[in-house]
Formats: structure tokens, C-alpha cells, sequence
């Protein structure tokens, strides 16, 4: 029998954000217990419906919990339309789904369940981390229920891709970041001195749709405006899988590498976002700084490849 990881997704819709949730309804060594949303690539509103409608075409059966709507101190920030597309999923038009949110904001959905699977409970924010922070502010024993950590976010040696210094999730929420990295709970950053080798190509989609033509063609569809957005910025080689490395890292760590630094983010204008060493006694996160990137993109086509 396939040893599970129960998981929790915080996610703002977003291309890669699908292919992670795509991953995740794919993979056996994952139980996927709710998705929580959160602004980002969208709004909070336009991330809860992109949610759903993943939710719907992968036939997941799990609760969807809307999360905040704007950062912990900073004015809110514009959606990334411009990498992700006007609702999110590139060219492909907002679709209203059948299901609805529950009555239950991200926050306190991700302290029952915390309290609910204690010691157990693995949590993957792929989008910024305004929902951690406030359900560690919420419940004092949530840090100590959650197993994991596993964030897509942050840069060690690698620079930024929203600013020189920073990456956009932890960026967008500098402050909520910096709550997280100083709170003790056990902490794994997957940022960009991973993702960015490991890259995902047009012929890549066109597996994913031949193979799986509902859900992979879904993806390629998705595609073209944000390989468009990467050949905008000179990232000629493919998009990066940012989002899917994560859940990845949930159930597969052994593909990657990862060095205990106190990490600290900075809140000043200027490095805003920046995910730097911390000189204070904070516990160390386990920064993922190399990956077998083959053996990631391996998995995840071979996961997506066998959905419908
Ligand atoms: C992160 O920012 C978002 O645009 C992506 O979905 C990913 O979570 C990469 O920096
Ligand atoms: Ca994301």
C-alpha cells in the first residue's frame, strides 16, 4: 500500500497553480484534503471560482475555503493578468462552476483541519502566505499541528522574478512571509533556485493533451499565454514549473536538495520580498537550493499523462 500525505493546497489560480492541482489529483501518495484560496495571479473571488472549476474538471470531491483578500500591511497589490491571463488560466474564458465555497474562511478551515489530522497535516501554499499568517495568529497550537510547511516561494541565491530581490508570492505578501519563516513551524521553502531548472516546453503540453486529452489538454490550452509571457522576458527555454515542484516536494524530497537557514523577509521598500539569512535565533527553514529536474519533470508528466 502507497503511504499517503494528507495535503492541503493555498492556491491563487494561476497556470501553474492547475498543473499543481492536476498533479495532486493524479498523484496516489497524496490525499488531498481541501484547497484554500488567496489573491495573487487573481483576485480572492477569481482564485475561490478557478479553484472550483479545478475541483470540477478533476472530479476532486474536496472543500474549497476563500481566503483573504488583500496583504496583512501592504495596500493590495494589481492581479498578475499579465502572466497568467485576464481570469487566470491564460486565453482560456472564465467558466462559473457547479460547486461554491464553504461557509468557513481559509484561515480558520486550516486550524480545524490542523486540530482535526494533528502531526499529520502537510500544508502547501502556492500563492502568498496572508492565509498562513492568520491562521497562526488564530490558533496558538496550529504551528505545532501542522506536520509541514512546503511553500512555493522565496529565492536564496537565485534573485528575484517580480523585482531583482524578490519572488512574487512571498513579494506580495512580505509581512504575512515573515511571520511564517519566524514562527518555528517546520518550514521548507521550494523557491526559485529550484524551479528555475526545472522547465516545461510547448512539445511538454502537447504530450500532456495527447495523453490525457480532457485535464492535459486543459493545460495546453492554458499554455500559450504563459509561455508567451516567459518568451516576453527572454525565458526562451519554457515556463518554470514553480507551483507543481512544491507538491512535489511534499511526497518526494529525496529529489531535492535542501540547507538549514534562518530566513528572514525583507519588509523595506526597496528589497521588499527578499528571503534573506536571519541573524536572530529563529528556527532554521530547509531552503531547497539544487534538484534532480529531470527526475521531477519525469514524475510530473507521468502523473498528468495518466489523468483523463
Ligand atoms: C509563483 O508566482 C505565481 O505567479 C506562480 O503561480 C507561482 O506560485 C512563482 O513566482
Ligand atoms: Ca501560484
Amino acid at each position: 500500500m502507497v503511504e499517503t500525505v494528507k495535503l492541503i493546497i493555498d492556491t491563487d489560480p494561476g497556470v501553474d497553480d492547475a498543473m499543481a492541482i492536476f498533479y495532486a489529483a493524479a498523484a496516489p501518495e497524496i490525499e488531498l484534503l481541501g484547497l484554500t484560496s488567496i489573491f495573487g495571479n487573481v483576485t480572492v473571488e477569481m482564485a475561490t471560482r478557478n479553484a472550483l472549476r479545478l475541483r470540477e474538471a478533476a472530479g476532486l470531491a474536496v472543500p474549497v475555503a476563500q481566503g483573504a483578500q488583500v496583504p496583512r500591511v501592504l495596500p493590495p497589490f494589481k492581479p498578475s493578468f499579465h502572466v497568467h491571463g485576464d481570469e487566470g488560466f491564460g486565453d482560456i474564458p472564465a467558466k462559473t462552476p457547479k460547486g461554491r465555497a464553504i461557509d468557513e474562511s481559509a484561515a480558520a478551515f486550516l486550524c480545524r483541519m490542523a486540530r482535526e489530522h494533528a502531526g499529520e497535516l502537510v500544508l502547501c501554499p502556492i500563492g502568498p502566505l496572508t492565509n498562513i499568517a492568520a491562521a497562526i495568529d488564530l490558533d496558538p497550537d496550529f504551528i505545532r499541528n501542522v506536520k509541514r510547511i512546503v511553500l512555493m516561494g522565496g529565492s536564496y541565491r537565485e534573485g528575484g522574478n517580480i523585482t531583482p530581490h524578490a519572488e512574487a508570492n512571498i513579494y506580495h505578501d512580505p509581512h504575512a512571509a515573515e511571520v511564517v519563516f519566524a514562527s518555528g513551524a517546520h518550514v521548507e521553502m521550494v523557491g526559485l533556485d529550484v524551479t528555475h531548472r526545472i522547465l516545461c516546453r510547448p512539445e511538454d503540453f502537447a504530450d500532456m493533451a495527447s495523453a490525457a486529452p480532457k485535464l492535459g489538454g486543459m493545460l495546453q490550452d492554458m499554455s500559450h499565454f504563459y509561455l508567451k509571457f516567459y518568451e516576453s522576458v527572454g525565458k526562451l527555454d519554457g515556463c518554470s514549473l514553480h507551483d507543481p515542484a512544491a507538491v512535489i516536494a511534499c511526497t518526494h524530497p529525496e529529489l531535492f536538495t535542501a540547507e538549514a537557514v534562518p530566513i528572514t523577509v525583507s519588509c523595506d521598500a526597496d528589497t521588499s520580498g527578499a528571503t534573506l539569512k536571519a541573524e536572530d535565533s529563529r528556527a532554521a527553514t530547509q531552503v531547497y537550493t539544487a534538484v534532480d529536474a529531470a527526475a521531477v519533470k519525469a514524475l510530473f508528466m507521468q502523473r498528468i499523462q495518466q489523468l483523463p
